[in-house]
């Protein structure tokens, strides 16, 4: 019996999926792509698209598609906040892992997907950011927060990111959470002038997200 890990791509024409594909395509150990998905390159040759000749693998426009003809051990979603949920629940209905790189998954799709896992066998695992050093960073505010109580999350992303705030400044967010108490902030009679002057609130830690062409846009 083979080792490898069968891999699905959702969302293999955006930019992270291709960077995945790539990865994947260009020998990343183990690992063999069975299946692309993306409705916006539906039938291409995804070789075409990522600049990889002879991968024999093309674009389909549902996940349902590629599921009904194979098998695989993970899929890999980089799509957007209303495609993730649906995606991942029908990888695990067909007995596969999601390994959710998508930002957005809100607190009801993150529980209904921990119902559904407990009742498969597989695990889903959800990575707001997979750089090390953005790994290292959450953790390292997590310790920090045991020391430093008071703490306001400032991100910076390019102007074509839809959605606010990042998943690695909620996830900052989160992890600080469970090393400090709930809190309020700041002067008790504070207001604001203009509205969303203070930034979004996550159990009392403000967030406040940059939105500006340039920034950390280095992959196209
Ligand atoms: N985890 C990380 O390290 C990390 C890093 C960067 C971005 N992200 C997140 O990954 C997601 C994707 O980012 P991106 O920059 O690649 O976006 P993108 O817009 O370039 O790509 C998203 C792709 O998903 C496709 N898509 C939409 N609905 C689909 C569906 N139902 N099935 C299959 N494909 C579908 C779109 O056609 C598009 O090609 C975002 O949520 C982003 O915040 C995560």
């Amino acid at each position: 019996m083979s080792n490898e890990i069968r891999v699905v791509i959702t969302g293999v024409a955006g930019k992270m999926g291709k960077e995945t594909a790539k990865a994947v395509l260009n020998g990343a150990p183990g690992l063999r792509l069975v299946g692309a998905v993306d409705p916006r390159e539906a039938g291409v040759d995804l070789g075409e698209i990522i600049g990889v000749p002879g991968c024999e693998v093309k674009v389909s426009e549902h996940l349902g598609e590629v599921f009904a003809s194979t098998k695989a051990d993970v899929l890999v979603d980089f799509t957007n906040p209303q495609a993730v949920l649906h995606n991942a629940k029908t990888a695990l209905e067909n007995g596969t892992a999601p390994v959710i790189g998508t930002t957005g998954l809100d607190v009801v799709g993150i529980a209904e997907l921990e119902k559904l896992a407990a009742r498969s066998d597989k695990a889903v695992l959800i990575v707001p950011n997979f750089a090390l050093g953005a790994v290292l960073m959450m953790d390292f505010a997590r310790r920090a927060a045991r020391y430093f109580k008071n703490v306001e999350i400032i991100e910076m992303h390019h102007d074509q990111k839809i959605d606010a705030p990042s998943g690695t400044a909620i996830k900052t967010a989160q992890m600080i959470q469970q090393q400090r108490e709930s809190m309020r902030q700041g002067h008790p009679d504070e207001y604001e002038k203009l509205t969303g002057a203070r930034g979004g609130e996550w159990e009392g830690i403000r967030i406040h997200s940059v939105r500006l062409p340039g920034w950390l846009l280095t992959r196209r």
